[in-house]
């Protein structure tokens, strides 16, 4: 089997293309702006690799769309201060970019597993989110956070379209808060502080002893999914077992792993001071609340709580969630000391 992973140097496609490599026989076709995640896969003979944009590119990209029999599109601006910041930045990549790949599925008679996200939920108030029943409820136009989740929705709804309609094989998958190694760049550099996701917001404070910053008090619940469960069960899906699975929108998540963002303030702090590639700091981070319209801007709405329903990826993927809430918040801020230690000292 031939993949086309676009944005394979990103927190899932490396992920992904490595696990890929090392457990199958399959070739991986990728492209991406940079490539400094792939030391796992840059040596292997199934492992082709092109440096470039998915905006500029467009000949690579129909010819591999042609020649490969999965096509993964995942480039995506996923951090939502950037969402409030650049609203329209967010649409032309994430929407239009990417609604060119869908079209080239259909052109080509394509097998598109698309990512989707948990952020289409919004501010569902179900117990536990469902792919089939529960209803996507988003805030008004000028909170622009919205625009992330709106386009991957309507994305989502014209791949089923296109399902419905002119026979595209397709399975959408819903990340639900995936962490673990690589997931962004550390904000070492406190201009860039605000730019990536809480987990690794956190580590980059931790590391320079700046405060942590919890969002209008911290009581917002995520839960998080530690990355290696989240690749197992894309390889199933990639696998496709009986074609069970086209059509399908599945969540990924783990819904055992909950926590308020001030649970996970105080863990990653308590497992970083604990650490000892931490011993020569003699101040640490303390945590302190702010309001989401000083951190983010006007256009912050926030989601009180986020669970999913892994009903369906239990029952027909066969698939169940391992790795606890500390052993993934460990694995992580491990792999990111290990590799900036020496950068902050
Ligand atoms: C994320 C992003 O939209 C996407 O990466 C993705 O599609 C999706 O969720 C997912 O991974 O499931 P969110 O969970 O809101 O959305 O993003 P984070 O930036 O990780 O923030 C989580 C919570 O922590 C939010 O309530 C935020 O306000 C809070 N936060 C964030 C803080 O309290 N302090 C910070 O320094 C950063």
């Amino acid at each position: 089997m031939k993949i086309l992973i676009l944005g394979v140097n990103g927190f899932i496609g490396n992920s992904l293309a490595a696990r890929i490599l090392s457990d199958t026989e399959w070739e991986v076709y990728g492209m991406d702006i940079r490539n400094d995640k792939l030391d796992a896969c840059l040596g292997s003979d199934r492992f082709h690799f092109v440096e470039g944009d998915i905006g500029i590119n467009k000949e690579w990209i129909e010819y591999h769309v042609k020649k490969c029999d999965v096509i993964m599109p995942l480039v995506a601006i996923a951090t939502p201060a950037t969402y409030v910041r650049e609203p329209l930045r967010v649409f032309e990549l994430d929407f239009e970019e990417n609604l060119a790949i869908v079209r080239l599925c259909v052109k080509y008679g394509k097998r598109l597993l698309f990512p989707s996200t948990s952020e289409v939920y919004g501010m569902c108030t179900d117990r536990e989110f469902d792919e089939d029943e529960s209803p996507l409820i988003l805030g008004p136009i000028r909170m622009q956070r919205w625009i992330y989740s709106a386009s991957k929705q309507l994305l989502d709804r014209v791949i089923w379209a296109y399902g419905f309609q002119r026979g595209l094989k397709f399975t959408c998958f819903r990340p639900f808060n995936w962490i673990g190694p690589k997931l962004d760049e550390l904000a070492l550099d406190p201009e860039k502080e605000g730019s990536s996701r809480v987990v690794t917001q956190f580590i980059s404070s931790l590391m320079r002893s700046d405060p942590i910053r919890l969002v209008d008090g911290g009581l917002q619940r995520r839960c998080f999914t530690y990355i290696d469960d989240g690749i197992a069960c894309l390889m199933k899906i990639i696998e496709n077992k009986d074609n069970k699975f086209n059509g399908e929108i599945f969540n990924i998540g783990n819904p055992a792993n909950e926590a308020t963002v001030k649970d996970l303030a105080h863990k990653l702090k308590e497992f970083f001071v604990g650490h000892p590639a931490t011993k020569h700091y003699t101040k640490h981070s303390e945590i302190i609340e702010v309001y989401s319209k000083d951190f983010y801007g006007e256009g912050y709405q926030d989601i009180d709580f986020r669970v999913p329903s892994i009903r369906k990826a239990r029952e027909l993927i066969g698939w169940e969630p391992k790795v606890d809430l500390d052993t993934a918040l460990r694995k992580t801020l491990e792999y990111y000391l290990d590799s900036n230690m020496k950068a902050v000292c």
